[in-house]
């Protein structure tokens, strides 16, 4: 079904260039087009440009109009790294963390990733899917046009397959694309406790095989007492031969080598990243690995954030996005993410605007269809409340996303 708009009356369309990833300096380039207009034919970008220029010869009338009344435009954030598919809540031990216990002390004791599965496993389908539909609401809200999201709190053949189902229904039948990722190494499930090998060798035997087709990414959490170096190793590997392209969780809790093993496999992102080492931090450049970071976690955590002001001076391409989940970072808010990044990790908001789009897009192996408002681009576009995209994170905490387009369609109005 085509969808036609003209977008009109933009005071700023405000965009990154390009259909890869942008490292280093290069993220802080955005291109600015004055009194713009946008042309969405059949879901796709047709003409950008200036509104005197482009609209002159056209028939108005074959199109819906969407009026910006002199505010600005941006693409469409892409949320490149969430767990948003997940039953149940850990509010307690929020509370636990609050008083000073650590996320690996209460993983330690039963806690933490596993006790989600606990909730995961028992929840149905469409409980599930109930509960994503909702999430994807929210993201709307905050701008987001394509999200990510992983398994991994089923931890058993048929829960990743549930998770994984759930995400593709919600990709064909929700507002916005969900891109999905199998991560069932995301800890090791308590009927395997003590026998963490044969846990690898199951997901790399039994279910990596059956979940073929039904991810494009896999995920591992590299991580001291989780996954080691050689198990993420091996995993990736393993899926690499089945067609997944590789992910990691890396360098989050301590500096394990996750960000160099994310060089070595080519993975297409390494995230969190918040204790990578210098030479983590050269391998992700040199390997063009997305460098993704998750400031909501750091904060969440109470932890010290990634080094982000120093990978991109580095040359590294940075991408971020929220984590959502129910443990380490029960929020999805784009506010926030734009507040901690720009004011803690001193990124430029120009720099912020290219990792939650464009290098977000590439995290995703995206960026040639979308994260950029560019010809031939998918017309996934938001409208801010605001003539300037330099409120972003001078209107602190505050939801400033006015409409959302996905595709030529008006998702928010
Ligand atoms: O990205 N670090 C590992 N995994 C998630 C947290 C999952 C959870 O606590 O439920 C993360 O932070
Ligand atoms: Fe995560």
């Amino acid at each position: 079904m085509g969808r036609n708009l003209i977008v009109k009356n933009i005071s700023h369309i405000v965009t990154p260039v390009g259909s890869n990833a942008v490292f280093g300096k290069e993220m802080a380039k955005l291109k600015i087009i004055e009194n713009g207009a946008i042309i969405i034919e059949e879901g796709i970008i047709k003409c950008v440009g200036k509104e005197s220029e482009i609209l002159k010869n056209i028939d108005e009338k074959q199109y819906e109009i969407l009026d910006c009344k002199g505010n600005a435009v941006l693409p469409g954030f892409v949320d490149s790294h969430t767990h948003f598919i997940f039953g149940g809540y850990r509010e307690d031990e929020f509370s636990w963390r609050l008083r000073g216990d650590s996320y690996m002390s209460i993983m330690e004791r039963g806690g933490g990733i596993v006790n989600t599965v606990n909730h995961t496993r028992e929840a149905s389908f469409d409980e599930l899917y109930n509960l994503g539909k909702e999430r994807i609401d929210t993201m709307i809200d905050f701008g987001v046009t394509t999200v990510e999201g992983k398994s991994g709190y089923g931890l058993d053949l048929d829960t990743e397959i549930k998770q994984l189902e759930v995400m593709e229904k919600l990709n064909n039948h929700s507002d916005i694309d969900v891109a999905i990722t199998f991560m069932g190494a995301h800890a090791t499930p308590s009927e395997y406790k003590g026998k963490e090998e044969e846990y690898v060798d199951f997901i790399i035997k039994k279910v990596l095989p059956m979940v073929k087709g039904k991810a494009e990414f896999c995920d591992v959490f590299c991580e001291k007492n989780v996954f080691s170096i050689e198990q993420s190793r091996r995993i990736l590997e393993e899926g690499k031969k089945l067609g997944f392209k590789p992910k990691l969780h890396a360098d989050e809790i301590v500096t394990l080598g996750g960000s160099e093993l994310s060089g070595e496999v080519k993975a297409i992102s390494a995230d969190h990243l918040l204790q990578a080492s210098d030479k983590g931090i050269e391998a992700m450049r040199d390997n063009k690995v997305v460098s993704t970071l998750l400031p909501c976690t750091a904060f969440s955590l109470k932890e010290s954030y990634a080094r982000g002001r120093e990978m991109i001076d580095k040359g590294c391409a940075v991408a971020l996005a929220s984590d959502l989940n129910p443990g380490s970072c029960f929020t999805n808010s784009i506010p926030l993410l734009i507040a901690l990044s720009t004011i803690y990790m001193n990124l430029s908001i120009e720099e912020v605007i290219t990792a939650l789009t464009l290098n977000g897009a590439a995290a995703i192996d995206r960026a040639a269809k979308i994260g950029s408002i560019e010809e031939g681009k998918m017309g996934d576009l938001i409208v801010l409340k605001y003539p300037s995209y330099k409120f972003l994170p001078y209107n602190i905490g505050v939801n400033q996303v006015k409409n959302v387009v996905k595709g030529g369609k008006v998702i928010k109005r």
